[in-house]
């Protein structure tokens, strides 16, 4: 027998929500409960600084779920905002349908794109580190490489040769260190021509967002194609962007260019999360001497001109290169060292964009529960 959402909601009325009083469902924490076949996804919203502390919280409420009758597997989150539906809409309209209208995707909180005005400035290297350190927040974090030109997710973490399952229809993100990722490199050979044409390049990025089961994340990073032609504009256009991060190097070139990123996404008002230097400076492995290679600093100055939130700086160092090269990015390959960091700060200033103003006063506003 197939399990309810009423059952669901039952077993988790035994636990209490994150102010360790309140009944979770009642607590205003819980997001909408997904149930696919026997696979149950629900999230609970809590205080990102209360984090660690809320992890027993998460496990009390998969084990319950779990004992139930039906249920294969449960996988319960923890956010660090307050679920949509709990102001939106009503809790009984699933939550796939409501999403669809918006033209989001199903199970997925906020959509980044990751952007820069050329190529060969570390821009998938800046996703994929960026997509690492949000997950050391502690969130779902999905990575999809719709750079259809040059794929460089299967080469970034180690994964040349392979291939996505099927399921009902849909593509299996590929797991890895802890993240969701999908690239056309999972599906095309490396060495096949890949000659695109500007529309086949918009379905090719449309199936990989869409036919991708991606399940429940709190953010799918997209490592964007590089450019602000019409194929960029069309795609922040068609994908429900949360917003966008540039990436820019501090040469003046680099810096028109990513200019020119910010405005495109200004024109289809998505907005600007921040812009990030990256090759910013040189600390030499020799003699631990901070080089300005390229002058640095003028991303900051330029995002300061545009309005735009500035989020960091990432030297031009040996280990960045070597992780990204080596299948190993360095969040991963040194959690605990300075770049990863960097990466971590980078992902929580956004993390603090995306959940806004808005749900700041919505956090702090006293709830009245009527009983
Ligand atoms: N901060 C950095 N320090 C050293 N090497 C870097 C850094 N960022 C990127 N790279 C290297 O620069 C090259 C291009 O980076 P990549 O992320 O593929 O750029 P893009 O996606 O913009 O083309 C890669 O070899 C990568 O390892
Ligand atoms: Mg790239």
């Amino acid at each position: 027998m197939a399990v309810t959402r009423q059952a669901v909601l039952e077993a988790l009325g035994d636990i209490a929500g994150p102010d360790g009083v309140t009944p979770l469902p009642n607590s205003g924490a819980l997001s909408d409960v997904v149930i696919d076949g026997g696979k149950v996804y629900f999230s609970i919203a809590v205080d990102p600084a209360r984090a660690e502390e809320m992890e027993g919280l998460r496990k009390a409420a998969e084990i319950h779920v779990a004992d139930l009758d039906g249920v294969e597997a449960v996988i319960a989150t923890l956010t660090a905002e307050r679920p949509a539906s709990a102001a939106a809409a009503p809790a009984a309209q699933p939550a796939r349908k409501t999403n669809e209208n918006q033209g989001a995707l199903p199970g997925v909180r906020h959509i980044v794109a990751v952007a820069s005005g050329k190529g060969g400035v570390g821009k998938s290297t800046t996703a994929a580190n960026f997509a690492l350190g949000l997950a050391a927040l502690g969130l779902k974090v999905g990575l999809l490489d719709a750079d259809i030109f040059g794929p460089s997710v299967p080469k970034l973490f180690g994964l040349g040769g392979a291939q996505p399952a099927l399921r009902d229809q849909k593509l299996v993100p590929i797991e890895k260190d802890g993240l969701r990722l999908m690239s056309i490199g999972f599906l095309v050979d490396e060495d096949a021509p890949m000659i695109w044409r500007g529309p086949m390049v918009m379905s090719a990025v449309t199936q990989l967002l869409r036919d991708v089961d991606w399940g429940v994340l709190d953010v799918l990073v997209v490592d964007m194609p590089p450019g602000t032609g019409d194929t960029q504009l069309t795609l922040a256009q068609q994908v429900p962007l949360a917003g966008a991060v540039i990436v820019s190097t501090p040469q003046d070139l680099a810096l028109i260019d990513a200019r020119r990123g910010v405005a495109m996404f200004q024109k289809v008002d998505v907005p600007i999360l921040g812009v990030v230097e990256n090759m910013s400076y040189f600390v030499c492995p020799n003699c631990g001497t901070r080089h300005d290679v390229f002058a640095h600093g003028g991303a900051r100055a330029e995002a300061e001109k545009l309005g735009v939130p500035f989020l960091g700086e990432i030297p031009l160092t040996m280990a960045i290169r070597e992780g990204s090269d080596g299948g190993r990015p360095i969040v991963v390959a040194e959690p605990d060292g300075v770049h990863a960091k960097i990466y971590r700060d980078i992902a929580g200033k956004v993390l603090a964009t995306l959940d806004g103003p808005a749900a700041a006063p919505a956090r702090a506003r006293p709830r009245i529960v009527m009983e």
